[in-house]
């Protein structure tokens, strides 16, 4: 590129800078379940985001570690830990954002939902503590199940009166990252230039990745996009079998979170066109929680985007994904209700 296109196209470096220097408005990002396999590099990777000015570790345990490792790294947040329940209310008390990775992952053979009885009771009391300690923040949830945990949220938040819908979002970016990873292989397209929506929840047939709208264009046939479409579906227990015991992913995650608690903090700044995908409150269905694209702004949700064309097979998986989704969300209200 020529200097002149440097200098003077209004090119990404420009926003970049823009919002990446020292006069970017304070935030705090708190993590819960900063310890854990997603938690730790997450941490890392909020440290190295020069959007964040306080970031506060929270988990149940070993958070002094963690939290005084990352730390020493030398930019511009101000690190601190916070360990057990009796140090919850400080570590969120004046949150933006609150990224919630806390709770136990898959092992082979399981499914999200295996998880539910466990992080059920997790979420439900984290969230509490949002709602007492800091209702105006962007909720980034982590924890699966996914398409149960984020109701079950909604649920709780209605219960202590602080329920904004713009600010509860369900974490799909790593749907997104994978669908991504695996359209650029299979299309020969360079990956950093590509874009997916993928739609739905985040759990097996749920994952709704569209492919007929990726760009760059490419030529592939039905029997490539079903096994692209598949291979999304089922990338977390790739993953998990990989491992083979040893948890789910958890550095992949970490930078899908990362990605997604940036594009929040951009949007809170006021940084124009944030759009990603995320499981959130939602009318484009007949489904109260629905994940597609989303544009973010200064308060959290600005628009719920549409699903625009879909092919006869996207239709077909979206029908298909309908009831699984509505039960999941089902056992979440019921959960927290009870
Ligand atoms: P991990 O077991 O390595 O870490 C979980 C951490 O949560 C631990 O440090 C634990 O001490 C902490 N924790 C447990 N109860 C807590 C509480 N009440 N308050 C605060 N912290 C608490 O698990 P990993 O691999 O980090 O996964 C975490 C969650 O993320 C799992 O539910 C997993 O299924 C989910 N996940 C979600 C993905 C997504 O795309 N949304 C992708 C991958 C994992």
């Amino acid at each position: 590129r020529s200097i002149k296109s440097l200098t003077t196209s209004p090119s990404s470096h420009i926003l970049r800078r823009g919002y990446a220097s020292e006069a970017a408005p304070d935030r705090k990002v708190a993590v819960l379940g900063a310890a854990g396999g997603i938690g730790q590099p997450l941490a890392l990777l909020m440290k190295l985001n020069p959007l964040v000015s306080s970031l506060a570790l929270y988990d149940i345990a070993n958070t002094p570690g963690v939290a005084a490792d990352v730390s020493h790294i030398n930019t511009r947040s101000e690190v601190s830990g916070y360990s057990g329940e009796a140090e919850l209310g400080k570590a969120l008390e004046g949150a933006d954002v609150v990224i919630i990775p806390a709770g136990v992952p898959r092992k082979p053979g399981m499914t999200r939902d295996d998880l539910f009885n466990i992080n059920a009771g997790i979420v439900k009391g984290l969230c509490q503590a949002i709602a007492k300690y800091c209702p105006q923040a962007l909720v980034n949830m982590i924890s699966n199940p996914v398409n149960s945990t984020v109701p079950i949220a909604a649920e709780v938040f209605k219960k202590a009166g602080t329920y904004d819908p713009k600010r509860l979002f369900g974490v799909t970016t790593l749907d997104v990252v994978r669908a991504k990873t695996f359209y650029a292989g299979k299309a020969k397209v360079p990956v950093a230039e590509v874009n997916v929506p993928v739609v739905g929840g985040h759990a097996g047939i749920t994952i709704l990745p569209l492919f007929s709208q990726a760009t760059p264009k490419a030529n592939l046939s039905d029997a490539e996009i079903t096994a692209l479409t598949k291979r999304t579906q089922d990338g977390g227990t790739e993953v998990v079998e990989a491992k083979a015991g040893k948890g789910s992913a958890t550095l992949s995650m970490a930078y899908a979170g990362a990605i997604f608690a940036d594009a929040c903090l951009k949007g809170l700044n006021g940084a124009p066109d944030v759009v990603e995908c995320s499981y959130v409150q939602s009318t484009i269905t007949e489904l109260p929680f629905f994940a597609s694209k989303v544009r973010l702004g200064k308060n959290g949700v600005e628009e719920v985007l549409g699903l625009g064309p879909l092919s006869d097979y996207e239709k077909e998986g979206l029908e298909k994904l309908k009831p699984q989704l509505q039960s999941s969300i089902e056992k979440g209200i019921k959960f927290a209700n009870q």
